[in-house]
């Protein structure tokens, strides 16, 4: 089973946990390739038309998704809940990207984007369908007129895989155990949790909710966004048509404001 009875908002929760884990998580998503990753988010949003080269990175991290961006001429506005995570992301980008710390739950205006994006599931730490509908609502009032926004989340998968295992990353002298406390099983809409043991004595809270497609979809509507695409990926990382909840371990939605 998922939990129930969160009293605090997913910021809240988040700023704890990444607040904590800022000296670690270069470490424990080292294995991740953004280079690929990127490349082919890219590719399918060319395909919906994007052009120019502003982008606004929400809930951006040590910056590891926009730093892809610098060399191929984007303009970088990012921001995220987690001071120390920012931290980490200005030591890579020096004065090269403004930072901004901010919740997406009450995301500031921070200009008009050709692109705005919040990846590696940092959707999923939103803790229900009102909280992912306003965060979108945030990035839709940054969207430049033609803009395209790009977001995933984790699928069912990875709550009844990762959510639900232990795995140990070992780097640069450092221990770090995740161990999943979801059910196997655990349904739709759940929130799940995972402790992320980061020292012997020292250990954090990962909280998330599964969004289903029609959660995301409903939630894309009520902000004002039309939905142009939905992908889903395995750990292959390329996009692929239908999204499968039960083999993809993630969901990419594309879309645009709606009425353009
Ligand atoms: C898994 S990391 C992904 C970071 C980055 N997007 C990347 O691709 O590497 C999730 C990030 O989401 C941020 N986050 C979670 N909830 C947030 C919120 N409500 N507002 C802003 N940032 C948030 C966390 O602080 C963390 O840096």
């Amino acid at each position: 089973m998922g939990i129930t009875g969160v009293s605090e908002s997913g910021g809240e929760s988040a700023e704890r946990t990444y607040e904590a884990m800022a000296p670690v998580y270069d470490d424990f998503t080292a294995h991740h390739e953004y280079d690929l990753w990127t490349a082919d988010l890219l590719k399918i949003l060319e395909r919906r038309g994007l052009h120019g080269s502003r982008l606004l990175d929400v809930a951006c991290g040590t910056g590891k998704s926009f730093m892809e961006m610098l060399p191929r001429g984007w303009e970088v506005t990012a921001c995220d809940i987690s001071p120390a995570m920012l931290e980490q992301a200005r030591a890579k980008a020096g004065d090269t990207v403004e930072l901004a710390v901010a919740d997406m739950l009450s995301l500031p205006e921070f200009g008009e984007f050709d692109l705005v994006w919040a990846l590696d599931d940092a959707v999923n730490y939103l803790l229900s369908p009102a909280e992912l509908e306003r965060a979108l609502a945030g990035m839709a009032a940054n969207l430049a007129a033609t803009g395209l926004l790009l977001f995933d989340v984790n699928a069912l998968q990875a709550y009844r895989t990762f959510f639900s295992q232990t795995e140990v990353v070992e780097r640069g002298g450092r221990r770090l155990v995740w161990r999943g406390l979801a059910a196997p099983d655990v349904p739709p809409s759940s929130i799940c949790e995972s402790r992320l043991e980061i020292g012997p004595d020292e250990s954090l809270t990962h909280r998330q909710r599964h969004f289903s497609e029609a959660e995301v979809l409903e939630a894309l509507r009520a902000a004002g966004l039309e939905c142009l695409d939905v992908y889903g990926h395995g750990l292959d990382g390329i996009p692929r048509q239908p999204l499968d909840e039960a083999t993809h371990t993630k969901a990419l939605y594309v879309s645009r404001l709606a009425g353009v």
